[in-house]
């Protein structure tokens, strides 16, 4: 089956750290017309937090920019997110997706697992990035949903 668009978002927000809790809920107040179940949207919550938090301590270490985060639903109820920042860029995204792989200065307590979590919390998560440029973390997961119990 060819899934089609049923409806799309773009927000553009700074760099800003009290924008990591104003994306968690855009995410959760965009994703809630597919009546997703509490677990699905607490997945998707930390997710998107974790790659937004990633492009402001990361991205904009040494700069300041937006961040734009896409939404898009499918009709098969996949959610299709992504996080794009104009910042440093990331020189090698496969140890940047290790656990406990961090670049954050020890004071900053990081523990370097959050690309541990989206994957944990999602079907897919693909990394696009160019040193200088910025990076592109795209997130998806199908919601089931409270109509199908068993979560089939
Ligand atoms: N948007 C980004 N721009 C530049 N570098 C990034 C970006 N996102 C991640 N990185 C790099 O990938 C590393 C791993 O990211 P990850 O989120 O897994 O861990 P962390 O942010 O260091 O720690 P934690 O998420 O546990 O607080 C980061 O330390 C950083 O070097
Ligand atoms: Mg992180």
């Amino acid at each position: 089956m060819k899934r089609e668009l049923i409806n799309e978002c773009r927000l553009r927000f700074p760099a800003i750290s009290r924008n990591e809790a104003f994306s968690r809920s855009a995410v959760a107040a965009f994703a809630v017309q597919q009546d997703p179940t509490v677990e699905e949207v607490a997945a998707i919550k930390t997710a998107v937090s974790e790659a937004v938090t990633n492009a402001i301590v990361h991205g904009y270490r040494d700069s300041e920019g937006d961040v734009d985060l896409f939404m898009k639903l499918f009709s098969d109820g996949t959610i299709l997110i992504q996080v794009k920042d104009k910042g440093r860029g990331i020189p090698d995204i496969k140890a940047a997706m290790q656990p406990m792989f961090t670049t954050a200065p020890e004071d900053e307590e990081r523990s370097g697992y959050g690309f541990t979590v989206m994957e944990s919390f999602m079907d897919k998560v693909r990394v696009r990035s160019a040193v200088g440029r910025g990076t592109t973390v795209t997130l998806e997961k199908k919601l089931r949903g409270k109509a199908s119990p068993k979560g089939t």
